[in-house]
This record gives C-alpha cells, sequence and structure tokens, in this order.
C-alpha cells in the first residue's frame, strides 16, 4: 500500500556523509520505495559539511555503496530512485543560519508544486542535536501551517540522566514532543513487536505470565563481533550506555509491561513507563552483588587472533570501559514481585544472538521422579537472528514407566510462506513518515532508562569502581558471570542447548 501518495515529502538527513545513512538509511528508503510504500513525491536531502554535488552523494550512497549490493541487478529501479536524492553542503556547518538549506527545500518542493512535508533525521554527533533544532526553528521550518513536521533522533540519547533531561528540555524549546520521534532500532525489529502480539492476542500465555508461574526472565544479547572501526566512539560510552539503557531495556519494558488499553503510541508508551518506574532503585549492597562488567581480551578464534578490547583502534591502552555488561534487577509491582530478570549483553561472544528466555516455575508436586526435564519449562523468543519462538515441555519416552525427556515445539519466521522480514529502519522510516510514534521512545520513557542506569555507571567509575573482569575473545563472559544468578541457575548458552534445532551458533 502506498502511503503518501499525494503528499510531496522532503525527508531531510543531517549528517548525511556518515556512516548511517549508506548503510542502514538508503537501502530502506530503497525497500519502501521497492515495496511501493512511498509515493513518487518523495525526495531525500542529504545535509552535511562535506563538500559534495548531487552525483557525488548519489554514487557515494546509492550506486557504489556496497549495502545496495543485492539490488544492483535492479538497475532501472535503482537508477530512479537515486533520482529522489540530492545533496546541499553546509560549508558553514551549524554554527551559521540554514536559511541555504530552507530555500533548498522550497525549490525542491516548488518544483513539484505541493507543500512540504518534512521528516528532519539527525544523525550527527550528539552534540549536534540541538544546536540543529535551534537552527532548524529559526528558518520556521518546524512550524506546521503547511505540511507536518517531524524530527527523528538518532540514539544515544543523552549520556545520563542530567544529560538526557538537558536534551529533552533544549528539544522542546524547538519542537513539540508529538513532532519529536527518538528512535531505538531494535523497536523497529519484528520479533521485538511481536513479543506483544504473543502475550496480548494468545489466551494461553499471559495467565501464566506473572510472579505466580514465572522463575525468573533471562535477556541475552550477544555478538561475535568486537567494537571494529567504532573504538572512539565506544570507549567513551561502554556496554551499559550503548545497548542496555536503550536497546535491552525496551525489551524489558515490552516482556513485563501490562497490557495497554488499545494498540496506540501513548496508550503503548504509558505502560512501558510504568515497567521502568517499578524497577527496584539500587543499594550499595545490589550495585556490588547484581552487576557485573567486563572487557575482551585478545584470544584466538577459529585460527583467527582477535584483538583484545584495548588493541583496537581508537581505544585507550588502559581504558576501563566495559564490553560486557550483566545485570540481575527486580521489578517492584504486582506482577513481577520477587522474580529476578537477568539480562546481559556483550561484544565478542561465540555467536550474534538477541534472545529472552522465560522460565515457569516447576510442577508443585513432582509426580515423575524419573524426568529430564530439570523442571523447567521454557519459552525462549528469538529476536535474532532465526527469528522465532521456541517452547520446551517435557513428554514420556515410549516404553515401560514414565521417563520424562523435554522436547522443542519450534517456530521460525522464515517458515511462514512469502513473509518478508523487513530491516528494523524501514519499518520506523514509514512510521515516522505516516506520523505513528508507536515505535519511538518518549521523552519520559527515556529518562527513567537513564535513572535505572545512573547510579550503575556511577557504581562502576566510582572512585572505588567495581571490579573490572577480563574474557577471552570469542567466550561467554567473564568466567565468574554465573554469579550472578541464584543456585542452580547459570546463564543459558545457546551454543551448547540448541544444537538439535538448527545452527544457532556462527562457531
Ligand atoms: C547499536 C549499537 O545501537 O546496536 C552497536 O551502537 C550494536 O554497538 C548494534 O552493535 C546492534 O544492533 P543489531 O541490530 O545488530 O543487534
Amino acid at each position: 500500500m502506498n502511503t503518501t501518495e499525494g503528499q510531496c515529502v522532503i525527508i531531510v538527513i543531517f549528517g548525511a556523509s556518515g556512516d548511517l545513512t549508506a548503510r542502514k538509511l538508503i537501502p530502506a528508503f530503497y525497500q519502501l520505495v521497492r515495496h511501493d510504500h512511498l509515493s513518487t513525491n518523495f525526495t531525500i536531502l542529504g545535509v552535511s559539511r562535506t563538500d559534495l554535488t548531487d552525483k557525488e552523494f548519489r554514487d557515494k550512497v546509492v550506486h557504489n555503496s556496497s549495502f545496495l549490493e543485492e539490488a544492483k541487478s535492479e538497475s532501472d529501479s535503482l537508477q530512479k530512485f537515486a533520482e529522489h536524492i540530492y545533496y546541499q553542503s553546509l560549508k558553514g556547518g551549524y554554527d551559521s543560519s540554514l536559511d541555504v538549506l530552507k530555500e533548498r527545500i522550497q525549490g525542491l518542493c516548488d518544483s513539484k508544486k505541493l507543500t512540504p512535508n518534512c521528516l528532519f533525521y539527525l544523525s550527527t554527533p550528539p552534540s549536534l542535536y540541538d544546536k540543529i533544532a535551534q537552527r532548524i526553528h529559526e528558518q520556521d521550518l518546524h512550524k506546521e501551517d503547511d505540511g507536518w513536521k517531524r524530527l527523528i533522533v538518532e540514539k544515544p540519547f543523552g549520556k545520563s540522566l542530567a544529560s538526557a533531561k538537558e536534551l529533552n528540555k533544549k528539544l522542546l524549546q524547538y519542537f513539540d514532543e508529538s513532532q519529536i520521534y527518538r528512535i531505538d532500532h531494535y523497536l523497529g525489529k519484528e520479533t521485538v513487536q511481536n513479543l506483544l502480539v504473543t502475550r496480548f492476542s494468545n489466551s494461553i500465555f499471559e495467565p501464566l505470565w506473572n510472579r505466580n508461574y514465572i522463575s525468573h526472565v533471562e535477556i541475552t544479547n550477544a555478538e561475535f563481533d568486537g567494537v571494529g572501526s567504532r573504538g572512539g566512539y565506544y570507549d567513551t560510552s561502554g556496554a551499559l550506555r550503548d545497548m542496555f539503557q536503550n536497546h535491552l531495556l525496551q525489551i524489558v519494558s515490552l516482556t513485563a509491561m501490562e497490557p495497554p488499553v488499545e494498540i496506540e503510541a501513548d496508550a503503548i508508551r504509558d505502560e512501558k513507563v510504568k515497567v521502568l518506574r517499578s524497577l527496584r532503585p539500587w543499594t550499595e549492597k545490589s550495585l556490588e552483588n547484581q552487576t557485573i562488567r567486563g572487557q575482551y581480551t585478545g584470544a584466538e578464534v577459529k585460527g583467527e587472533n582477535l584483538n583484545g578490547y584495548r588493541e583496537e583502534k581508537g581505544v585507550e591502552d588502559s581504558s576501563k570501559t566495559e564490553t560486557y555488561a550483566a545485570i540481575k534487577f527486580y521489578i517492584d509491582n504486582w506482577r513481577w514481585q520477587g522474580v529476578p530478570f537477568y539480562v546481559r549483553t556483550a561484544k565478542r561472544m561465540p555467536t550474534k544472538v538477541t534472545e529472552v528466555v522465560i522460565y515457569f516455575k516447576s510442577t508443585p508436586h513432582r509426580l515423575f521422579t524419573n524426568s529430564n526435564l530439570n523442571n523447567e519449562n521454557v519459552l525462549i523468543i528469538r529476536i535474532q537472528p532465526h527469528e522465532g519462538i521456541l517452547m520446551r515441555f517435557g513428554v514420556k519416552i515410549p516404553g515401560q514407566g514414565f521417563q520424562v525427556e523435554p522436547v522443542n515445539m519450534d517456530f521460525y519466521y522464515q517458515d511462514l510462506a512469502n513473509t518478508r522480514v523487513p530491516e528494523a529502519y524501514e519499518r520506523l522510516l514509514l512510521d515516522a513518515i505516516t506520523g505513528d510514534a508507536t515505535l519511538y521512545a518518549r521523552g519520559d520513557e527515556v529518562e527513567a532508562a537513564w535513572a535505572f542506569v545512573d547510579p550503575i555507571l556511577e557504581n562502576w567509575h566510582s572512585k572505588n569502581e567495581a571490579k573490572l573482569y577480563g574474557y577471552p575473545a570469542g567466550t561467554w563472559g567473564p568466567e565468574n558471570s554465573d554469579d550472578l544468578l541464584e543456585g542452580k541457575h547459570t546463564w543459558r548458552y545457546p551454543c551448547k542447548n540448541l544444537t538439535d534445532s538448527g545452527s544457532y551458533c556462527e562457531l
């Protein structure tokens, strides 16, 4: 369905010469056009300080882009798509006014005799976000008298609670909250959205989705890759800021929230914020016992010598930045009282995997003593890769007596015939163009997440800083990472456990 018919939509990407534009944004727009979701009246205007012509920019982000490699065989549609792309260089940077940009936008839209609807995408260094919003405002480009105006803000949204508050405050001077779209690309993932559908469209899960039946919840986000060429950025960020504060707390909110009254942006975001506000506040003791940080060290993996984090380009020799973070916490509300949530995220683990695992409590009375189920019914929601859902339960092994063995009921998205799983950015960009903010974070949500993360950061980086454990690249984190889990639990190691249901592990 074409959702922008009859409108002139100008997408202005600030910081367009950066990596994100070619890697994610342009391929996403191309797919939207290819699947007929964008009308022919759209224009992409790349903006940055780099001096480029329209043609040079088109060559960079379309014709010579390795991120559109698969589309190269569709040369006609690629050529037509490229004709919608323009470039405006801002030689004076953002210290001077954006009058050149205003004229360019007007020119691009006048030529099509339509009123401009503008989507401004901030993909610059975060330090420029408020400055650019101010410059847009000065040109009255935020005014919605003739067409809508929206602002997408890339992550990171602040580095702490104070800086996120400050940024919110500044952006709200120039745009209304309803115009601000704080992007978190995990919300654009089909499997993350499917958390809502799994929970609220099936009557079998929701009655069990609480402290009475769930023993604990484990969320793993592992990446095989190291920091690559992003060492400079990552060294000032670390796993907690880079993944936990945003993507993983979003997954926690969707896993733990109450049913919203309707599938509408604020109804959903209200429920998510309530979860974040119910996270149990930290104490000195819980910070010490319930958080672990680590950093990868060099190792040989599959015959390749992988750098340790401190050897990566852009990283300080004595850096204490964490590339592994594991956090145990509680949600103090009626539904989740006493249920531990274990969340870990890391780079340079054995494989790339993101999953939510719900561990159900054992039966109240153990009838079958000859059981290898270990009293664990498990629901695994695979966010990526091999997107799908696995349910584990016990069955009787045919034969005498009652020998119980666990079996898996496993659904893979790829088995849905003719279904293409779109890239997260496709969904999110289209939503912003159609004015649906459901999958974007609201200001109070971002602040509530920072309020929870700030004390951990302070504890890790204070004078008596928490210990930083090393772990060899290609392993599941520091040796003592199981210490966080209680008693008989250990972290789930997808490579070990899922060998029967596909090549889950790349190593
Ligand atoms: C980004 C982080 O937000 O998400 C990266 O900055 C990380 O460090 C990436 O690698 C992971 O995204 P995905 O979609 O590949 O899981």
